[in-house]
């Protein structure tokens, strides 16, 4: 059983819009899974029940010295295949007080979670937006935190604090808590947020996901309406970058991990490509669309970039097995340029020898498609 917290004193940078996703994907590649909600709000809980007021026992019941009886496993409630919920209301607010001075009272959590650790081979964890006892049960059992940040002005000092809190506290739990950041709420047309984004990434290096969560106005929709992503939009862009998030955790399970799919999720173009033995090779036919690849281990954001997308990067973030850099984009028959944007640089195809010299300077790959014909059959 792995537990994973989702926390960020800071509130409002989709701490919660994360957890419910990122379980719900990870519930639909099969895996067992627990959303706990830590947060007195209650917003975890809401964005998956539907009809909240039918729930009479939350994790407060679960956790508090008042009604020793209540077991973990009493209070969960089943959300969907594979996915479970041990949800909160305002009551969770009271319990920080009443454990105050309590010998233990920051192990009630990771002490409840024994009883259940072979049900789930994942328990995610929403934490309130504060540090108090709450979020350092949460700590305390976890042994990974995932910490969502807005790309801001203030970002990369709130981002360096909270390491340094999350380190402070991770010795004070006594064990090893690793910790990563994940860009959210991402508007990729504004250049600030841009630079702020690379300088966090440059800071944190692999201390920080590949993948990042755009804004997208359909995840707070999903929430309304109780649902998941992926079962509310499953093309929004939203949805595609929470699928690579999950895919993202899930290759920390086994190097040797097999290609995961996601149960009744469509493919999405922008998602990443799980496969671990993709070789890079010039843009080829794979029937569901154009693979593009390229190899660039140490790169830490590839966009591609060519006159089938207007030359925006912004929006065709490419995904990365941790080697290879891949997407898929559907082209009809003809004749295209294209680059590859790695960390900001632009740059033609290596493997590809068909150039032409750009108006604005270097040169663009050509692709030309043509029709039934696989691309690079004809031009071999
Ligand atoms: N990628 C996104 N695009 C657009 N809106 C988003 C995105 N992620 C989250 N939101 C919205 O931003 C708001 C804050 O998100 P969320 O509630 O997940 O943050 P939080 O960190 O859990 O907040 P709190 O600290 O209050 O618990 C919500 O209205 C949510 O629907
Ligand atoms: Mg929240």
């Amino acid at each position: 059983m792995k537990t994973i917290a989702i926390v960020n004193q800071k509130g409002g940078c989709a701490k919660t819009i994360t957890a419910i996703n990122l379980s719900a994907f990870l519930a639909s590649s099969g895996r067992r899974v627990l959303l706990i909600d830590m947060d007195p709000q209650g917003h975890a809980t809401l964005g998956l029940v539907k009809d909240s007021s039918r729930i009479q026992t939350t994790i407060y019941d679960a956790l508090t010295r008042e009604q020793e009886m209540t077991a973990l496993r009493d209070i969960i409630v089943t959300v969907r295949e594979n996915l479970d919920l041990a949800p909160a209301d305002i009551m969770l607010a009271a319990l920080p007080e009443e454990l105050a001075g309590a010998v233990g009272q920051e192990n009630r959590l990771s002490e409840a979670l024994q009883e259940i650790r072979h049900n789930y081979e994942y328990v995610i964890i929403d934490c309130p937006p504060s540090v108090g006892s709450l979020t350092f049960n949460a700590l305390k059992a976890c042994s990974e935190v995932i910490i969502p940040v807005e790309p801001s002005f203030f970002s990369l000092h709130g981002i360096g604090m909270q390491l340094e809190t999350l380190d402070l506290l991770a010795r004070k739990a006594g064990h090893q808590i690793r910790e990563r950041a994940l860009i959210t709420l991402y508007r990729g047309r504004f250049d600030f947020v841009k630079a702020v984004t690379e300088e966090i990434r440059k800071h944190l290096g692999d201390r920080c996901f590949k993948t990042v969560i755009r804004f997208c106005m359909k995840l707070s929709e999903a929430a309304a309406h109780a649902m998941p992503i992926a079962d509310f939009s499953s093309r929004s862009s939203g949805c595609a970058d929470y699928r690579a998030l999950a895919r993202e955790v899930l290759e920390q399970e086994s190097p040797a991990l097999a290609p995961c799919t996601f149960k009744g999720v469509a493919e999405e173009t922008s998602s990443r490509i799980p496969v671990r033995e993709m070789k890079a090779s010039p843009p080829v036919d794979i029937g569901s669309g154009i693979l593009f690849t390229l190899e660039a281990p140490h790169a830490h954001c590839v966009r591609l970039a060519g006159d089938f997308n207007g030359w925006i990067p912004d929006g065709n973030e490419m995904q990365s097995n941790g080697h290879i850099w891949s997407k898929i984009v559907s082209l009809l028959p003809g004749r295209y340029h294209y680059r590859y944007v790695v960390d900001g640089n632009w740059l033609s195809d290596p493997l590809n020898v068909d150039i032409e010299p750009a108006p604005w300077g270097g040169y663009n790959s050509v692709l030309v498609l043509e029709k039934n014909n696989p691309p690079w059959a004809s031009r071999a």
